[in-house]
C-alpha cells in the first residue's frame, strides 16, 4: 500500500508537482493500463482537496467510454463533442467549468457537483483519455489546477 500524505496547505504548483512525482512513483514499472489508471484515481483522490470525483474516460472510437474513479457511479458512454468530457476530448483543450449548470451540454452525473476540471490525455498526437474532476464547490478549479493535471497528464499518457 502507498500512503502519501500531501499538505493540504500547500501551493497548487507545489502540491501538483508531488502529485506528479508520486503518479510517476505509481506506474514506474506497470504496463497495465487498467490498473494505472485506478492507480492514478486513488492518489488523485488523496492528493487533490475538494473533490467527490475523480478519473478516466477513455476514447475509444468516436465516444468516450468510462474508465476507473473515486466517486459515484457515473455515465458510461459520452460522445465526442458532448459535455465538458466530451468537449475536452473533441478540443484537446483543457476545461475548466466554474458552474457546471452554465455550461451548455454538461452531463449530470452527481448532483452534488457544482465545477469541474477535465484535461486531456494526449498520446501520439491524438486524444487517448480524458482526466475528470467534479468538485461540490462553485469555482473550485483555476489555471494552476489544470496545469498541475496536466503534468499527472503527462505521467498518464505515457502509462495508460
Ligand atoms: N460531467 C461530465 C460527465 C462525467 S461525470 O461528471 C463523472 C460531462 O459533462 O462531460
Amino acid at each position: 500500500m502507498f500512503d502519501f500524505a500531501p499538505d493540504p496547505d500547500l501551493e497548487k504548483p507545489v502540491l501538483y508537482s508531488a502529485l506528479a512525482r508520486a503518479a510517476q512513483a505509481l506506474v514506474d514499472g506497470e504496463r497495465d493500463s487498467v490498473a494505472n489508471m485506478a492507480n492514478l484515481a486513488a492518489v488523485i483522490w488523496q492528493f487533490v482537496p475538494d473533490l467527490n470525483w475523480a478519473g478516466f474516460y477513455r476514447a475509444i472510437g468516436d465516444e468516450l467510454v468510462l474508465g476507473p474513479f473515486i466517486g459515484k457511479p457515473a455515465c458510461i458512454r459520452i460522445p465526442f463533442g458532448r459535455g465538458v468530457c466530451g468537449t475536452a476530448a473533441a478540443s484537446g483543450a483543457a476545461q475548466i467549468v466554474p458552474d457546471v449548470h452554465a455550461f451548455p451540454g454538461h452531463i449530470a452525473c452527481d448532483a452534488e457537483t457544482r465545477s469541474e476540471l477535465v484535461v486531456p490525455i494526449v498520446s501520439g498526437g491524438r486524444v487517448i483519455a480524458v482526466i475528470d474532476l467534479d468538485s461540490p464547490t462553485p469555482g473550485r478549479f483555476d489555471d494552476e489546477d489544470a496545469s498541475g493535471m496536466q503534468l499527472v497528464a503527462q505521467v498518464a499518457a505515457m502509462a495508460i
